[in-house]
């Protein structure tokens, strides 16, 4: 009984260590093939870069594709009506301040840009969007690029704001972002 125990322990012994020795083999192996992986990237990713550096990609041409900008009466929605203009994109203009909208579209038209629409609209009035959109794709086309920028910021501290303003902000700030998304994405599957 005692030499049948010692002669059924040797072999899984041996077995254990010749699999630990195949693994390790194993494990070198694969550690290198990283290894050699990782510096064929390193090399390829290095000469990407410098050949990048001389010859950067072409940038997307924006001639007469149609920029729907809101806030664009004012500010940086002005200057980036005036931007996109230059490149001889159609100007679609947004904004609240209908007073403001139109002197921006008498500064391109001034600087001999004429492809530009002017609309009043409240971006966070839902039906307003979706009215001034339906209006946009009948007036003008299908817009191909939204910036949304139209946004308020009245710099308080947060205990004197009053209720009105932080809803004001949030459905300006926030929820616009969604009615104007919205209204472009629809249009867009619906195209
Ligand atoms: N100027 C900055 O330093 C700065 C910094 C951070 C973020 N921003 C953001 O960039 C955007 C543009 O900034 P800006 O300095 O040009 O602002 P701005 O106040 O000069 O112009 C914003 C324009 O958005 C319009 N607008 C406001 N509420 C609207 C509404 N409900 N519907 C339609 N139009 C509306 C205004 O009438 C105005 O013409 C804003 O969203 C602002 O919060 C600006």
């Amino acid at each position: 009984m005692i030499e049948n125990k010692k002669e059924s322990t040797h072999p899984p012994l041996k077995r254990y260590r010749s699999n630990s020795m195949g693994n390790s083999v194993a494990y070198a192996g694969l550690l290198l093939v990283e290894l050699i992986l990782l510096v064929i990237k390193f090399i390829y990713t290095t000469v990407e870069s410098i050949i990048r550096t001389f010859l950067p990609p072409l940038e997307k041409s924006l001639k007469d594709e149609i920029i729907l900008i809101t806030g664009a009466g004012h500010g940086i929605g002005r200057e980036l009506a005036l931007l996109f203009a230059i490149q001889n994109a159609i100007i679609v203009c947004w904004d609240l301040d209908e007073k403001g909208n139109n002197e921006t579209k008498q500064i391109l038209k001034i600087k001999g840009y004429k492809r530009v629409y002017t609309y009043k609209v409240d971006v966070s009035n839902r039906q307003e969007v979706l009215d001034a959109a339906a209006l946009v794709k009948q007036e003008v086309g299908s817009v191909s690029v939204l910036v949304n920028n139209a946004g308020i910021m009245p710099c308080r501290p947060l205990f004197s704001q009053s209720h009105e303003t932080i809803e004001k902000i949030f459905n300006v700030n926030v929820l616009a972002h969604f009615w104007v998304n919205q209204m472009q994405t629809l249009n867009y599957i619906l195209d």
